[in-house]
């Protein structure tokens, strides 16, 4: 089965007609509320989106290893966390985690999961902390942000919360031209990211495309750091 498939069939967890992002992601987290799908990949077993998900987490611990440093606690944005499926194995490896999703229902769900997290409930183009992290994660979540002008003020949200040194990784798929599938999904080229970073003065210091097992496709992971850092 081609990506192009499986997203369409994610069309038919009941997206509004009128598509509004924040209602559909209510609705999927509703839908699905206990398990992989309401943020994994609806056309796959819980076993092999718990393979996928173990392989992101490899990648983005690794990447984010290169940088930044265990030893003092850094801590880690974990941007549209979602259930929290990453997010307690951030603070298994060793950070102190912050997660956020504009779906209070998924935030319930990731607290229920108890563990050190810190969870906040706001859309990511609007996120204002008040604290900087050593490292902000997005994983699966830009490509859903279809609004274009809400793409570029989440990016810029999110860098503003990097600190100084610190690493910024996007899990995502960079792809161009990618019609039809479902009103919930824009995904946008690797060079669009990195000339609207490049604005907002950050640079790509790694672009990795990976395959997916059981999915047939690609995804991307980048890490963006601010320009001379
Ligand atoms: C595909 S899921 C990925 C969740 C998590 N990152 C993971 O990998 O398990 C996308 C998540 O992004 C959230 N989301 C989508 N658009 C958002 C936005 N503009 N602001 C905040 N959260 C958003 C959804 O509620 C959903 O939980």
């Amino acid at each position: 089965m081609t990506i192009t498939s499986f997203f369409k069939q994610l069309v038919g967890v009941g997206a509004p007609s009128a598509f509004v992002p924040d209602e559909y992601w209510e609705q999927r987290h509703r839908s699905y509320h206990d398990s992989h799908e309401a943020v994994g990949h609806i056309g796959l077993s819980a076993e092999a989106n718990a393979t996928q998900y173990a392989t992101k987490r490899e990648l983005i611990l690794d990447a984010v290893g290169r940088y930044v440093s265990t030893d003092e606690t850094p801590t880690l944005l974990d941007a549209g966390c979602g259930i929290g499926l990453l997010t307690r194995h951030f603070v298994d490896a060793g950070f102190s985690v912050v997660g956020a999703d504009f779906c209070e229902i998924a935030i319930e769900r990731a607290k229920a999961e108890g563990g050190a997290v810190e969870f906040v409930v706001s859309p990511l183009s609007t996120l204002d902390l008040d604290r900087r992290f050593d490292v902000v994660v997005v994983v699966d979540v830009l490509l859903h942000v279809v609004n274009e002008e809400e793409w570029r003020r989440t990016l810029t949200a999110l860098t503003r919360h990097l600190a100084p040194g610190g690493v910024f990784v996007i899990l995502d798929w960079f792809e161009e031209d990618a019609d039809g599938l479902g009103e919930h999904v824009c995904p946008r080229g690797a060079d669009r990211y990195q000339r609207v970073l490049h604005e907002l003065n950050f640079e790509v210091v790694e672009h990795t495309r990976f395959d997916l097992e059981h999915e047939g496709a690609t995804k991307d992971l980048m890490v963006v750091r601010r320009c001379g850092s």
